[in-house]
């Protein structure tokens, strides 16, 4: 149901902290983000909307008036991880009628699921669509203050969302999304059909916002896209080379980092621009998806096996260190033996130091899900264990090169699995464990590597010689 009599979001917000700062005490929110960077990104909008509205935050849903949560339709077992939360806490509406519920995200961008949330969960009161950022204060206000029992409003908005108060998670590292939507379609992905077309921010927007992080003391900046390579295609604007090039400028002591890049738009412009600058990371994740060509074709990726790897090659040339990482699906509809046998090739060729493995997902409306699949789900999990076993094999001998040399850590803090030890990522984006202070945290560090495992290395701080 769309509410057409609802004042501007700005007007929303204004009545509705009035509201609320009227209330005996302060009401607190729950705010979860599944899924990517980019949603976890939006989540942060919406915790700093919350706020701005006089919602205090919290991380214990027992003492909230007010349930967010902002979802992901990836894969399947995303979307039954959202299913499974809301059952979960229905009691919690049943012992607090008052209980705001709100889901919103990709998942809830799709009718289907809309329809679904009705009929099963008719106690959530608000559905927003992956726009949520724009109608989080309409709807809470239709809510609110015009007694709408259901707020729901699942339209996709093709704005961009600037000047919204953000409530960032790390005080270190800061999200900043250069672009939103996709326009690529590879043919198991639900991403296109929930996020819209590719908008580009701003070059002027994205470099006051980095610079002002910058000046706050932010360390690491981690650009995001679903393909930031197409960054400004849509305006004609400033390409995304040019834009690393622009935010290098900005003199501090900071890393860039980015993610992701389609191999399809990664021309040696863009690994000439990553070489080139001065804060960019040693790390690239190129996600490869496959190592068959057929599977490749089939996907819709627009781009061979060969020119995957002589872009590699391009970045290694010219730089042998630099940390690779990737994304690969296991079991596309009709992948055969040969075809896993190329991903496996393809693997042991490029050597990550990381990848992102997944078990094809199929999700209703994709190109992909009106594939034949005979391929058993037996066979398809057997394929995935034979593929993470050579990466583990792979990322173990790989990490032995770190033993013995001094690297470069963003501090994140205190580990949680050792304890007194202090973890963080390296400039490629390696993760490292050493023995440190807590006062480390949200610094860099120089650390000598003593031992090398296959997930992770450790060492010590390097102390004055
Ligand atoms: N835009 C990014 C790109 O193209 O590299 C990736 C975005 S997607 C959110 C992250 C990863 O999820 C993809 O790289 C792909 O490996 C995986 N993925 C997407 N759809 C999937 C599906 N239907 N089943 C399994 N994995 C999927
Ligand atoms: Fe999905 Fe492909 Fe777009 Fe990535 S580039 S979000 S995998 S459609
Ligand atoms: Fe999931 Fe949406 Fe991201 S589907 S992976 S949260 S763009």
């Amino acid at each position: 149901m769309q509410y057409t009599e609802i004042p501007e979001t700005t007007e929303c917000i204004a009545a509705v902290r009035s509201y609320l700062s009227g209330l005996p005490e302060q009401p607190l929110a729950y705010l979860h983000s599944f899924g990517c960077q980019l949603n976890v990104a939006d989540g942060e909008k919406l915790a700093g909307l919350l706020t701005e509205m006089g919602y205090g935050l919290t991380g214990d849903v027992n003492k909230a008036s007010l349930i967010l949560y902002n979802t992901c339709a990836v894969r399947e077992h995303a979307e039954d991880r959202v299913f499974g939360t809301l059952g979960s806490i229905k009691h919690l509406k049943t012992e607090h009628p008052d209980l705001i519920l709100c889901v919103t995200g990709c998942m809830t961008a799709q009718q289907s699921v809309a329809d679904k949330i009705a009929a099963s969960y008719p106690y959530v009161d608000i559905v927003l669509g992956s726009s949520a950022v724009q109608r989080l204060a309409p709807m809470l206000y239709a809510h609110l203050m015009q007694g709408q029992g259901h707020a729901w409003d699942i339209g996709t908005y093709a704005d961009i969302p600037e000047g919204v108060p953000v409530i960032r998670e790390s005080p270190f590292k800061a999200a900043v999304p250069v672009m939103y939507g996709c326009n690529n379609f590879c043919t198991y992905c639900i991403v296109p059909y929930v996020r819209g077309r590719e908008r580009s921010r701003k070059p002027e927007d994205v470099l006051t916002e980095v610079q002002t992080l910058v000046s706050q003391g932010y360390k690491e900046i981690m650009l995001l896209g679903q393909n930031v390579n197409s960054y400004g295609r849509d305006s004609g604007g400033m390409d995304f080379p040019a834009l690393l090039r622009e935010i290098d400028r900005i003199p501090g002591d900071y890393w860039i980092r980015f993610m992701s890049s389609h191999p399809k738009d990664a021309g040696t412009d863009l690994m000439d621009a990553i070489l080139g600058c001065t804060h960019t990371a040693k790390h690239l994740h190129l996600p490869v998806q496959s190592g068959s060509n057929a599977i490749l074709k089939r996907m819709n990726r627009n781009y061979t096996v060969e020119k995957y790897l002589s872009q590699v090659k391009y970045l290694r040339d010219r730089c042998p260190d630099f940390s690779l990482t990737t994304d690969l699906i296991v079991g596309f509809p009709d992948e055969s033996e040969e075809d896993f046998q190329a991903t496996l090739s393809l693997v042991r060729q490029v050597r990550f130091d990381n990848m992102y493995a997944f078990i094809y997902s199929k999700r209703t409306g994709t190109k992909a899900a009106s594939m034949p699949d005979s391929t058993p789900a037996q066979e398809k999990s057997e394929r995935m264990q034979r593929l993470l076993s050579l990466q583990r094999e792979i990322a173990v001998e790989n990490n032995r090169r770190f033993v013995g040399r001094t690297l470069t850590v963003l501090c994140d803090g205190e580990s949680h699995k050792r304890t007194g030890m202090m973890t963080g990522r390296s400039s490629e984006n390696m993760l490292v464990e050493f023995s440190g202070t807590a006062a480390m945290t949200g610094h860099f560090v120089d650390v000598v590597i003593t031992e090398s495992h296959s997930g992770k290395l450790t060492g010590s701080v390097r102390t004055a010689s």
